[in-house]
C-alpha cells in the first residue's frame, strides 16, 4: 500500500459488535494502525444495543484481534495503542433522541467523519435519517454500506432512494469486497497496463472466458441470513457480476471512479438477457447434498443447522453468459460458484483462439490455445500457458505446453498481501471512490439477475442436487460440454 498517511478521520461504526466488524473491520483497522497508515488523533466509535462500557469492548476486541490476527502480526503495543482510539457507545438505531450524543464526540474542525453501517440494511435508512436529524454529517461526511443492498431491483431502489435523500452518490461508499483484493485490482494493472494484451483483448482473439469462485465451506451458521439469498444473490449479483464486468469493460480514460464505473456499466447493460427458452442451457442450478469437504463427511443444505428442510435456495450456481457487444460478440463466458466444492478457490481463465493456420503435429493441436490463468485466491498470482518446443533431439517439433508463472508471494517476497478490508477502508480515508460500487452498477446487476429468479420461480423447476466436495451438479459440466469446452480443472 502506498506509504502516505490519510488524514484524520473519526470512524463511527455502527454494528460495532458484529461479526463483519470483530471478524474484519478491527483486524483490518489495525493492520492499517501496523503499517502506520491511521492518521494520529483518528478515532473509532462503536455503536450497538449491547449495554458495554469502553472498556469491556476493547477487552472484547482484544481477543478478538488474537483470534483473527495471525501471530506474528500481532503487536501488543501495536494493539494497545490502536485500541486507544476505540471508544464505545451505547445506541438504539431507531431511536432518533439517542444519535444526538454522537454529536458530542464528533470533531468537525478536526476530523473527516466517516459512517461504517455495519448494520442489517434494513437500518440504513433510518440511520442516515436519525443521523440528519441529529445533525451529525456535513456534505463531507463518507457513508459506507454493505451489502446486501436489497434482494431485487425494487428492494435495492428503496434502500438507494433512502440514502439519497440524505447523502449525495459521491458520498456514498457501496462495498464489494472483492474490489479490494490485490489481485483483482491488479486486473486493471494487467489489461490497461501492458498493451500487449490489450491489443488481445476481443473477440478476434479470446474464444471463451471462465470465472470459477468455489468455496469449500458450507453455510457456517448462516441459514437464516443465506437460505433468503442463495448463491444468486450471495455471490452472482455482486462479486462475480463485478469480476466480468472487469474482464469485459473497455479501457477507462483514466483512473478515476466515474471513467472506471461507466465502462463497468456499459457491461452490465449489454449482457444478455436469459429468457425463459435459455434456461435450460444457460443456467444450472444446484444444491448440496451430504458428502465430504476436507476428507471429513459434511451435512446436506437441508441437514445444516436450523434449515427448513424443504428448502429450495440455491448452493451453487453456473451460468453462460453473452455479452452483446462489438468486442464480445460470440465470446462465452462461463462463470460458476458454490460452497461446498472440493476446495477454496477463485480463478479466470482467458482462453485465447488458435493461431489461424497450424502447422505442427496434429496430434498436439489440441494444445494449441494459449490460455491466461489468474489467480484470485489462494496462490495470487497469473500464469500465462505459452507452447513451446520439446527439449531434444529425439523430440523434432514436438510442442511442450508450460507456463509463464507470477507467483505474487514468491515474486514480492517482502510486501504482505493486504486483506481486501484493509485496502477498502485506507481508500475510504482517502475519499477514492474507485473500488466502490455506484447506484447504477447495483441496480443494473439486480436487473439482469432478477430475470433469472424470476424464470426459476416460474420454471418450478427445483435445483440440482450435488454431493459436498463434488465441483456442482453434473449438468454444469454439461452445459460447456455442449460447446465443446470443459472446465479448466477437468481439462
Ligand atoms: C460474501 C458472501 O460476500 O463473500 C459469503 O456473503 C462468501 O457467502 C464470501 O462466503 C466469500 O468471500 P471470500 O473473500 O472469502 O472469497
Amino acid at each position: 500500500m502506498a506509504n502516505k498517511i490519510a488524514t484524520r478521520c473519526d470512524i463511527m461504526l455502527f454494528g460495532a459488535l458484529g461479526d463483519l466488524a470483530q471478524r474484519k473491520l478491527f483486524p483490518a483497522l489495525y493492520q492499517l494502525e501496523r503499517a502506520g497508515l491511521l492518521a494520529d488523533g483518528s478515532r473509532i466509535l462503536g455503536l450497538a444495543r449491547r449495554e458495554l462500557s469502553s472498556d469491556e469492548v476493547r477487552k472484547e476486541l482484544r481477543e478478538r484481534l488474537k483470534q483473527y490476527v495471525k501471530p506474528e502480526e500481532f503487536n501488543p503495543s501495536v494493539v494497545e495503542a490502536f485500541l486507544q482510539r476505540v471508544e464505545y457507545q451505547v445506541l438504539d438505531f431507531n431511536n432518533e433522541a439517542g444519535f444526538g450524543l454522537l454529536n458530542s464526540w464528533r470533531d468537525e474542525e478536526n476530523s473527516e467523519l466517516i459512517v461504517y453501517l455495519a448494520s442489517p440494511p434494513a437500518m440504513y435508512g433510518v440511520i442516515a435519517r436519525n443521523l440528519r436529524s441529529a445533525s451529525c454529517c456535513t456534505e463531507k461526511t463518507r457513508v459506507v454500506v454493505e451489502k446486501p443492498i436489497g434482494h431485487d431491483l425494487e428492494s435495492s431502489r428503496v434502500i438507494n432512494d433512502e440514502l439519497g435523500e440524505v447523502y449525495k452518490e459521491s458520498q456514498l461508499f457501496r462495498i464489494d469486497h472483492y474490489l479490494g483484493k490485490e489481485t483483482v485490482q491488479n486486473l486493471i494493472a494487467l489489461r490497461f497496463a501492458n498493451n500487449l494484451f490489450a491489443s488481445q483483448w476481443d473477440q478476434n482473439h479470446i474464444s471463451h472466458v471462465e470465472i470459477t469462485v468455489a468455496e469449500s465451506v458450507g453455510i457456517e451458521g448462516r441459514w437464516g441470513y443465506f437460505d433468503k439469498a442463495g448463491q444468486i444473490r450471495d455471490m452472482i449479483q455482486n462479486h462475480m457480476l463485478q469480476l466480468l464486468c472487469l474482464i469485459a469493460m473497455d479501457p477507462p480514460s483514466d483512473l478515476s471512479a466515474d471513467s472506471i464505473r461507466d465502462e463497468k456499466v456499459k457491461v452490465l447493460k449489454a449482457l444478455r438477457r436469459i429468457t425463459p427458452d435459455m434456461m435450460e442451457t444457460y443456467v444450472v442450478r444446484g444444491q448440496y447434498t451430504a458428502g465430504t469437504s476436507t476428507g471429513k463427511p459434511v451435512p446436506g443444505y437441508l441437514e445444516e443447522e436450523g434449515a427448513n428442510k424443504r428448502s429450495e435456495t440455491e448452493t451453487f450456481v453456473a451460468l453462460k453468459v453473452e455479452i452483446d457487444n462489438w468486442r464480445w460478440s460470440g465470446v462465452p463466458f462461463y462463470i460458476r460458484t458454490g460452497k461446498r466444492l472440493p476446495e477454496k478457490l477463485s480463478q479466470i481463465i482467458i482462453h485465447f483462439k488458435p493461431a489461424p493456420h497450424y502447422i505442427f503435429d496434429p496430434d498436439q493441436k489440441h494444445l494449441a490455445n494459449n490460455k491466461l490463468i489468474i489467480r484470485l485466491q489462494p496462490d495470487e498470482g497469473m500464469s500465462l500457458k505459452i507452447l513451446t518446443k520439446d527439449q531434444g533431439l529425439h523430440k523434432g517439433m514436438r510442442l511442450r505446453q508450460g507456463p509463464l508463472e507470477l507467483t505474487f508471494s514468491e515474486a514480492f517476497e517482502s510486501e504482505r498481501i493486504p486483506d481486501a478490508y484493509e485496502r477498502l477502508l485506507w481508500e475510504i480515508m482517502k475519499g477514492n471512490q474507485y473500488l466502490f460500487v455506484r447506484r447504477d452498477e447495483v441496480e443494473h446487476a439486480w436487473h439482469w439477475v432478477d430475470r433469472i429468479i424470476q424464470n426459476w420461480s416460474d420454471g418450478g423447476d427445483p435445483p440440482k442436487r450435488y454431493a459436498a466436495g463434488t465441483w456442482g451438479p453434473v449438468a454444469s459440466i454439461a452445459m460447456i460440454t455442449r460447446d465443446g469446452r470443459s472446465w479448466y480443472e477437468d481439462a
